[in-house]
């Protein structure tokens, strides 16, 4: 393909997905979310893209093409809202949140896109739908085949790709029956935990760590905060739930950041030594998800520990849109 291909992010959030699919070459036409902070973002690190504030549940295709002025779209990027599928949230099968994966169906219908790449996480393959045998993975297979897409399911795990992160997400990349016969392969590891044939070894986080003294004592957690963790931690294994507190080894990619590592970073603490613990920057946040040094983000500290924790790491959306540029 001569020209550079055209992508539309729908739920963009910061915009990690489209950052991975600028970096592979393609050109992002427009990112629509209804969260200001993530639309700010979006707008500030994608210049030449239109960031829209807009709810996907009542924006029209009309009103996307209209915004990309009428401009062919080739692929279709999205990650629709997952808090009802995480393993960490309430799986409610009736969660409202559960059924936006119907908007990006509908606008992949109405802009006919050669490709879609849509994320999510892997719970969306276990839960079922109300009132069905079905699983959510399923209905959306099935919807999707049924508006003309060969589409398939990848998990994906940031770490093989390059990312100094562990983080398992589930992406249904789907093709245009008109545009290819052939169902999309995954993109091939970069990385390994143990490398053969040419692999990589996995990156290990410390190369994404601030040294300790030029990090805010705020960051820091005082000595009742950590006799707090260590006493739920005891609770959770007497009543075999949850994990408690989790600490980065350094020399391996760190644990998963997810969107509510604000709340106290339990999932991914660094530990200096038992009195010395503190969580993770913002900054460091957005690194260990592989966002570029120079990527800047808008909002208060919370919202953009929450932007970092939603994004597709832009690395492994990079080797995705570099894999789809094989079948153009
Ligand atoms: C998982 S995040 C997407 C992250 C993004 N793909 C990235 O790589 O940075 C989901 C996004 O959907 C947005 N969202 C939730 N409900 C929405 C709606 N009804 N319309 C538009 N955006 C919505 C949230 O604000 C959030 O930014």
């Amino acid at each position: 393909m001569k020209e550079q291909p055209t992508v539309i992010d729908i739920f963009c959030g910061a915009g990690g997905f489209s950052q991975g699919f600028k970096e592979a070459g393609y050109s992002i036409l427009a990112g629509v979310d209804n969260w200001k902070p993530a639309v700010d973002t979006f707008s500030r690190n994608h210049k030449k893209s239109i960031g829209l504030e807009a709810d996907m549940r009542s924006l029209t295709v009309g009103q996307l093409k209209t915004l990309v002025s009428e401009a062919k779209v080739n692929v279709v990027i999205g990650g629709p809202p997952c808090q009802g599928f995480s393993m960490g949230g309430n799986r409610n099968p009736a969660d409202p949140r559960n059924s936006l994966f119907r908007e990006f169906i509908r606008i992949v219908k109405g802009m006919a896109p050669d490709f879609f790449v849509m994320e999510n996480v892997r719970g969306l393959l276990s839960l079922k739908l109300v009132d069905s045998k079905m699983t959510f993975g399923e209905k959306i297979l099935h919807d999707f085949n049924s508006i003309g897409y060969r589409t398939t399911i990848h998990t994906l795990n940031a770490a093989n790709y390059g990312v100094p992160q562990k983080r398992q997400r589930i992406f249904f990349i789907g093709v245009n029956r008109r545009q290819a016969e052939k169902a999309i392969l995954p993109p091939v590891p970069t990385h390994s935990e143990h490398p053969t044939n040419g692999l990589k070894p996995w990156v290990p986080s410390k190369q994404f760590l601030l040294p300790p003294q030029k990090v805010s004592k705020r960051f820091y957690y005082s000595e009742r905060m950590i006799n707090g963790f260590i006493r739920r931690k005891k609770k959770n294994a007497e009543r075999n739930i949850g994990f408690g507190w989790q600490f980065l080894d350094f020399s391996k990619p760190s644990n998963t950041i997810s969107a509510r590592y604000w709340k106290d970073g339990a999932e991914a603490l660094v530990k200096y030594s038992n009195k010395k613990i503190r969580r993770l920057t913002p900054s460091e946040c957005a690194r260990l998800q592989s966002f570029p040094k120079n990527y800047k983000f808008c909002g208060s500290e919370r919202e953009i520990y929450t932007q970092v924790g939603n994004a597709v790491p832009p690395l492994l959306a990079r080797r995705i849109a570099e894999n789809l540029l094989n079948y153009f």
